[in-house]
């Protein structure tokens, strides 16, 4: 067996290779550090997850903040609960025509992902930033998105310059949440009015700061952490250890899918299958717009498919690491009328 800290210094170089292999070895349940437990098998996950006998504490990385987790769960849950209802309101009520945004946003040949976020920045921006909000904020908005999401950006823990901002940007955004919850509007016009609702004198407006951010970049490392010793498959962990659910490898298993790399979504529909399906989580704290995420992204998709025609070119052959994983690096040229 390699030496754990070496394994965990390549993961982080080359996290992609290091799962590959794994995937060769059918590997799904490793050690990539004396701490750290990674779990790629469906029904592992699920069962973590799922937290039946209580094993890990009942906490998500979504709202992992500045002092630990923002508290109490009840807090969470309604941010969660009401966010996703300004999104369903928003999506259904949005007077955004789709195909003029795409016209203006992918007019000419662009480079993906990139091309991609910003087009859901333009499309979804204001859910998170409404219009016509504090002078800077919509502009911070996008320094973030730039910083954090486009190609360029590691990762990595930031370094000197990463914290900087990052912490400016969390200066900025408790400043506007204060100000909004001694002002609060209903119905809430965009997801800091959504936060800004639910703060009180128990909860520091840096923590609620952390939480936007996950609304925006949704680093979700599915990472639980074990109350006392509890088992997974032929492993034990404890307190002061971590296990890391990894839908990476869930979502290749080569019983599951006979070619994972294809894209091909209706493997997800086939019987049996779903079981298998992660990207939104599982139980608790699964993702509350995991349905709506899913029907927004395919009408775009339909909408593009129907009204323009896609010439594309690789760039890359692996896909691109970074606060998600997208596929490798393409450009496109939407050509429209086909
Ligand atoms: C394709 C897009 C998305 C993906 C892949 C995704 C993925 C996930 C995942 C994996 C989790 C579970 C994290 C965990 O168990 O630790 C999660 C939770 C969450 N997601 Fe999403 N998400 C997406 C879009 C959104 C959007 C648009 C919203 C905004 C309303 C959102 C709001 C949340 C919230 C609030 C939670 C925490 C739920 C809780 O702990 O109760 N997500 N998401």
């Amino acid at each position: 067996m390699r030496d754990r800290s070496e394994l965990s210094a390549k993961f982080v170089n080359s996290p992609l290779r290091e799962l590959d292999q794994r995937l060769q070895n059918g590997d799904s349940l490793f050690w990539l550090s004396d701490r750290e437990l990674v779990v790629g098998d469906a029904m592992l996950c699920r069962s973590v997850l799922a937290n039946e006998n209580g094993a890990f504490a009942e906490q998500s990385d979504f709202f992992r903040c500045c002092s630990g987790f923002l508290q109490p769960r009840e807090r969470q849950r309604r941010i969660a609960r009401d966010g996703a209802r300004l999104l369903r309101d928003f999506l259904a009520h949005s007077e955004h025509d789709p195909l003029a945004v795409i016209d203006s946003t992918l007019a000419s040949t662009q480079t993906y992902p990139d091309a991609a976020n910003l087009l859901m920045l333009k499309l979804l921006g204001p859910v998170l930033v409404a219009p016509g909000s504090a002078r800077g904020i919509e502009r911070l908005l996008q320094r973030i998105v730039e910083r954090t999401i486009l190609r360029g950006a590691s990762p990595r823990p930031p370094r000197a310059t990463g914290l900087l901002f990052r912490w400016r940007a969390i200066y900025l955004l408790a400043s506007e949440l204060e100000r909004r919850s001694r002002q609060p509007v209903y119905p809430s016009r965009d997801i800091l009015d959504v936060i800004a609702r639910h703060s009180g004198q128990d909860v520091a407006a840096e923590d609620l700061a952390q939480v936007f951010l996950s609304f925006v970049v949704a680093i979700i490392g599915f990472a639980r952490s074990p109350l006392a010793q509890t088992s997974i498959g032929s492993e034990t962990v404890g307190p002061g250890q971590q296990v890391i659910v990894c839908p990476y490898l869930a979502h290749r298993n080569r019983q599951v899918c006979e070619n994972p790399d294809r894209f091909d979504p209706g493997r997800w529909s086939q019987p049996g299958a779903g079981k298998h399906y992660l990207p939104f989580g599982w139980g608790e704290h699964r993702c509350t717009a995991a349905s709506l995420s899913v029907k927004f992204i395919t009408n775009l998709l339909g909408v593009i498919n129907q009204s323009y025609k896609l010439n594309y070119r690789f760039r890359a052959k692996v896909p691109c690491v970074g606060v998600a994983l997208s596929p490798p690096c393409f450009e496109l040229t939407l050509v429209r009328g086909s």
